[in-house]
């Protein structure tokens, strides 16, 4: 089924492709999600084969309202209900007690499942009208690119999935944070909710996990997020030799530098959010020259600066 608009019909019929085991792609405030009802394993099980995803790597549950999240979850501690409090909705996924309905498959037989709120209106309708918490990881093939545009999940996933709904460019572009809480608050995933404000919240979250922990967060594995198109990170482009910028491209942070066969700046201003917001879209764009190369300018290592970094990284890390 083709990409279509957000209208009151579409949403009605993808809500019923949903509630028929159906496979849909939507728009949320981070990146687009792939949803399926989150309590149909069958239905789940297409999520998985429709992104090649392993089977070791459990999804994020999507709710609209407090009593969606109390199917899933269980037993939520007080620290959970003050994040939600504070960043929900929003891009800010909590990893809390399963619920036994919810299948093993959504959480990768783990005790515990992901759930996350979000505040993208054309999801949250989605999700009322589907009546039911959708199990949704990013709509992309595993490993590759996150999708900021109904674009390009239609170029990556196509005719796989059943509908696909256009809900314009994401406004984060990078994917919710992602934090555990028990048996201590701890950072998963660092994503467009800043952790220096979760932390003003909630207290310190332990950012190097535990061996133990660490088989809990996949998405924590290297070789994610990664173009076709090797990636690498420079300090400063104007200081690559002009040898080394011939046939790549630059994703820049403020500033374009000549010698380059093309050029992306993720925000002349120096804007964080903004470089955010475009991230995505630009690898994507970049990906498609055929450059020998991409030099990614870094960072400052503060608010979503630190989720930028960390997707560059693991972009960078084949
Ligand atoms: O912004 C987002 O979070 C997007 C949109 C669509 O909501 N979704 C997303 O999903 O990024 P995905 O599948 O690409 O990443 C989900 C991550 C995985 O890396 C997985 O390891 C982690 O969430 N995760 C899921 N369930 C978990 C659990 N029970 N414990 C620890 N980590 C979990
Ligand atoms: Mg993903």
């Amino acid at each position: 089924m083709p990409v279509v608009p957000a209208t009151t019909e579409s949403l009605d019929r993808a809500a019923a492709l949903l509630r028929g085991g159906g496979v849909v792609a939507f728009p949320t405030e981070t990146v687009y999600g792939l949803g399926a009802n989150a309590f149909d394993a069958r239905a789940v099980a297409r999520v998985f084969e429709i992104k090649a995803r392993p089977a070791f790597d459990p999804l994020i549950v999507h709710v609209s309202d407090d009593a969606m999240l109390e199917r899933v979850a269980d037993d939520i501690p007080a620290t959970a209900r003050t994040l939600i409090r504070a960043f929900w909705p929003g891009p800010l996924t909590i990893v809390l007690n399963k619920r036994a309905d919810i299948p093993d498959l959504v959480t990768a037989g783990l005790p515990t499942v992901a759930v996350r709120m979000p505040a993208h209106p054309i999801a949250r309708a989605l999700i009322e009208r589907a009546a039911t918490p959708l199990a949704a990881p990013s709509a992309n093939p595993f490993g590759y690119l996150s999708p900021t545009q109904a674009a390009h999940v239609e170029r990556m996933l196509d005719d796989r999935v059943d509908c696909i709904i256009d809900g314009g460019p994401t406004e984060h572009g990078v994917e919710s944070t992602i934090v555990m809480l028990e048996p201590r608050p701890a950072l998963l995933r660092p994503g467009a909710i800043p952790i220096e404000a979760i932390e003003a919240s909630i207290g310190p979250l332990a950012r190097e996990l535990s061996d133990e922990a660490r088989p809990l967060a996949p998405g924590r594995l290297s070789q994610h997020y990664a173009p076709h198109t090797p990636i690498r990170i420079v300090n400063h482009a104007a200081r690559v030799p002009e040898s080394e910028r011939n046939g790549a491209v630059l994703l820049a942070f403020r500033t374009p530098v000549a010698g380059y066969l093309d050029a992306r700046v993720l925000s002349a201003a120096g804007n964080l959010r903004e470089a955010a917001a475009h991230l995505f879209e630009y690898l994507h764009e970049l990906d498609a020259l055929g450059a020998v190369r991409i030099d990614a300018e870094r960072l400052p290592m503060k608010g979503v600066g630190v989720a930028i970094m960390d997707r560059l990284q693991r972009a960078g890390s084949r």
